[in-house]
């Protein structure tokens, strides 16, 4: 899915004098080390400095090296193996000033070993699982000469028609921040210098995660408010926890593609924020903004980029093409190339580079023997990072967990799908290599009952959708439609169904789905799986939906249909075992949703934490003269923070330290949770506070805090969280991020919407 591009791999540029001879400077002062290479590089070779390529198989590799050993390469992304790397740094140490090549990869949710993707990583809510996948992708990474991620990408993304809301951690502020920090950390490790880290360059800055609606690479349109309050956030904590670099999203703010925003990229993120690292431009933006109609030509929009503060262009031509013009013309000042310069070099300074630039390439007699080895992969943490992100929808007359020696009949486009299983933006996972829930229950049941497998339905039976899903799939379609007939796929499926004692249906999206430019206008379950689940439910037996997709589904009448549901996003390599686990219940699951299920793609927006309303509907009064849609039931299907589990979990006695909190203070807010059930379990305490009166309207809750706790049957435990002024702080209408004295109420419980309430006044 890989977009392959010769775009400017020859550019020419006219040779320049070396500026200066300088004496050496030892490499431990940084400043200096940087100023003094730069006094010596031409004006080509800063330039040089400035662009980033992708790498495709099909590009001439002697050809690269040459532009490398000409200094007119900065680094490089989708090159992805030492043997590939060497020679290319090799080139670069025949550079005359020898400086090192970078080599960056989309490194989302693990390398080798694939992790669920982000989305269902923060429906974990678990950081420590959360940050240990983030930590092997590093480390495979690295070991395969990477040095820098594009990741993470912390968009908030609050309406599920966007294809890239299976890339982020959902549509709660706090939460995604968290999750950004950790990450960061997590890809950074000992310092992005460490032979065994990556640089973290979270994207995509900013607010591409609420394009208009949910059109990929739409405009966005925010008002500064919303932006500093809700959306800016996550980016700031990936700053803030050390990321070295930033990407530039492709979509404009308020009128401004983010490519050519001044404001963003130096008043906010640098002068504000003091970011000093790298800002990359995303995929051909830069050119771009001359279809956004902000540049008239090539000319303006590096200059306008460059102007902006977009350091290293990717995969577009016009820096090198252009800067050197506009710097004779004077329309750009030396000191607009060399800001840039120095981003990139101090970048490649703190990923260790300077001091060895073969620190992740490594010695040619160490590389694997076989870059697939399955003794490279980390499947035990895969597959323990996997259970503890699915999220156990509907489970009722305790369907799950299912017996091992149940005759079981597996159906479903997707039960035997790896390349699915994987996600999108999959990096060097190898679907060979991800287990399938068929393999999963397989192995799970070993000789103690045989699986009953029929396919059911093709992903869809849309040949138009089916031939955009594939249209990136150069070597082979990634959805394959069945040649026999929808009936015939049912039929089979029924059959298989009628001689078992339950039915678990694997459905939802293909990967393709929910991805870079899938937008869709539709959240169902695609037509033909719906007519199997139809068939499947009109059999009698007792049917388990294991949903696949990258982002809420409307599933309204699923949910009536299923006696179970488990929602399992696509949970990379190890997803089969990891979902078996939980259907036998080898694991309790423990996940909670980290975005509300809609109903309907109507009722999007439907994110929980919105703002106060003067005319708020309210259940059980009459509806007129609210808001609300009067052709639906108000309220999402399925509520942010929303997960059940095999065991049951009560909420008690909560109570507050002190019914006031003054600025300097903090409160205690404690409930105790108590495991009614039988079996031991881990669930999310939530905290979520209410600004009740504020000079401006707030939103009707947030959440502030949350803790996951095992529990073992019968055991309870008293949580508590700390809250202090800092909790209650806003952006108000003067962008003055502060507490207001006044009324705040406080909620404690086990997802959004079912929680229990007391009240405190800040003084
Ligand atoms: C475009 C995507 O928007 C971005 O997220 C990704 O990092 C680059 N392509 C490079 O693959």
């Amino acid at each position: 899915m890989k977009k392959l591009c010769l775009l400017g791999l020859f550019v020419s540029l006219a040779s320049h004098q070396v500026l200066a001879a300088t004496t050496p400077v030892p490499l431990e002062n940084k400043d200096a080390f940087i100023s003094n290479l730069m006094n010596q590089m031409t004006l080509d070779e800063k330039i040089g400095q400035l662009r980033l390529i992708s790498i495709g198989p099909e590009m001439p590799r002697e050809l690269i090296r040459k532009e490398i050993a000409a200094g007119n390469i900065g680094g490089t992304f989708n090159s992805i193996t030492r043997p590939e790397n060497r020679p290319m740094q090799d080139a670069a140490m025949r550079s005359r000033l020898k400086i090192p090549m970078f080599f960056a990869y989309d490194v989302i949710h693990g390398h080798r070993t694939i992790f669920p993707i982000p989305l269902a990583l923060a429906s974990s809510w678990d950081m420590d699982a959360i940050g240990l996948s983030g930590r092997i992708a590093a480390k495979e990474a690295a070991a395969d000469s990477l040095d820098i991620t594009f990741a993470p990408m912390v968009d908030i993304s609050r309406d599920p028609r966007w294809g890239r809301t299976s890339e982020g951690f959902g549509e709660d502020t706090y939460l995604v921040s968290r999750i950004a920090g950790v990450m960061v950390k997590a890809f950074q490790g000992a310092g992005a210098n460490a032979a065994d880290s990556i640089m973290a360059s979270v994207k995509h800055f900013a607010l591409y995660g609420a394009v208009e609606g949910g059109r990929d690479y739409n405009v966005v349109d925010m008002s500064p408010v919303k932006m500093y309050q809700d959306y800016l956030p996550p980016y700031r904590a990936a700053i803030d926890a050390g990321a070295g670099g930033v990407m530039v999203a492709l979509n404009s703010i308020n009128g401004v593609p983010a490519t050519a925003d001044t404001w963003l990229m130096n008043d906010l993120l640098r002068k504000d924020w003091g970011f000093k690292g790298l800002a990359v431009s995303d995929h051909g933006a830069i050119f771009e903004l001359i279809k956004h109609g902000v540049a008239r030509d090539g000319r303006e929009a590096a200059k306008l980029a460059i102007k902006a503060g977009i350091d290293m262009s990717m995969n577009d031509t016009l820096y090198g093409k252009e800067l050197p013009g506009l710097l004779k013309s004077g329309e750009i000042e030396q000191q607009d190339i060399d800001n840039a310069v120095r981003e990139v070099l101090a970048a490649k300074y703190d990923m260790g580079l300077f001091k060895d630039p073969y620190l992740r390439i490594g010695k040619a007699e160490d590389d694997p023997a076989d870059t697939y080895a399955e003794s490279r992969l980390h499947r035990a943490d895969a597959r323990e990072v996997a259970r503890r992100s699915l999220v156990l929808l509907k489970n009722q007359n305790e369907t799950l967990p299912l017996k091992k020696t149940a005759k079981i009949a597996l159906v479903g486009p997707l039960a035997k799908a790896p390349i699915d299983m994987m996600g999108s933006w999959a990096a060097a996972g190898r679907p060979a290599q991800s287990v399938t829930l068929f393999d999963g229950m397989n192995a799970a049941m070993a000789d103690k009952a045989t699986l009953i497998y029929a396919r059911g339905a093709s992903i869809t039976s849309d040949r138009k959708v089916l031939d955009y899903l594939n249209f990136l799939n150069f070597d082979a379609p990634e959805v394959v439609d069945d040649p026999r007939s929808a009936q015939v796929l049912i039929d089979e499926a029924v059959k298989a169904a009628k001689d078992a004692d339950v039915v678990v249906a694997a459905v939802g999206e293909s990967r393709g789905m929910s991805h870079e430019s899938s937008s869709r206008t539709d959240l169902n379950i695609p037509a033909s799986q719906r007519e199997l689940i139809k068939a499947l439910k009109a059999t009698g037996k007792p049917l388990v939906l294991v949903l696949m997709n990258g982002r809420p589904l409307s599933i309204l009448e699923e949910k009536d249909q299923a006696d179970a549901i488990l929602e399992t996003w696509f949970s990379g390599t190890e997803g089969g075992n990891a979902i078996a686990d939980v259907l036998f219940g080898d694991y309790n699951p423990s996940g909670k949703l980290p975005l509300t299920f809609p109903r309907s793609v109507g009722q999007i927006p439907t994110y929980y934490n919105h703002l106060s309303i003067g005319r708020p509907f309210t259940p059980g009064k009459p509806g007129n003269y609210t808001s609300q849609y009067f052709d639906d039931t108000t309220g999402p299907l399925f509520p942010f923070g929303y997960g059940l589990s095999y065991t049951d979990f009560a909420l008690s006695d909560m109570a507050l330290s002190s019914t006031t909190l003054n600025a300097t203070g903090k409160l205690d807010a404690s409930v105790m949770v108590k495991n009614t059930g039988k079996r031991d379990g881990e669930t999310v305490v939530q905290l979520y506070i209410q600004d009740v009166t504020g000079s401006m309207i707030r939103p009707v809750k947030e959440l502030k805090n949350f803790q996951k706790i095992l529990l073992k049957a019968g055991e309870q435990k008293v949580v508590h969280f700390t809250i202090s002024e800092d909790d209650l702080k806003f952006y108000n209408a003067q962008l003055k991020y502060a507490a207001e004295p006044g009324k705040f109420n406080v909620q404690i419980g086990l997802d959004s919407q079912d929680v229990t309430q007391q009240s405190f006044e800040l003084l």
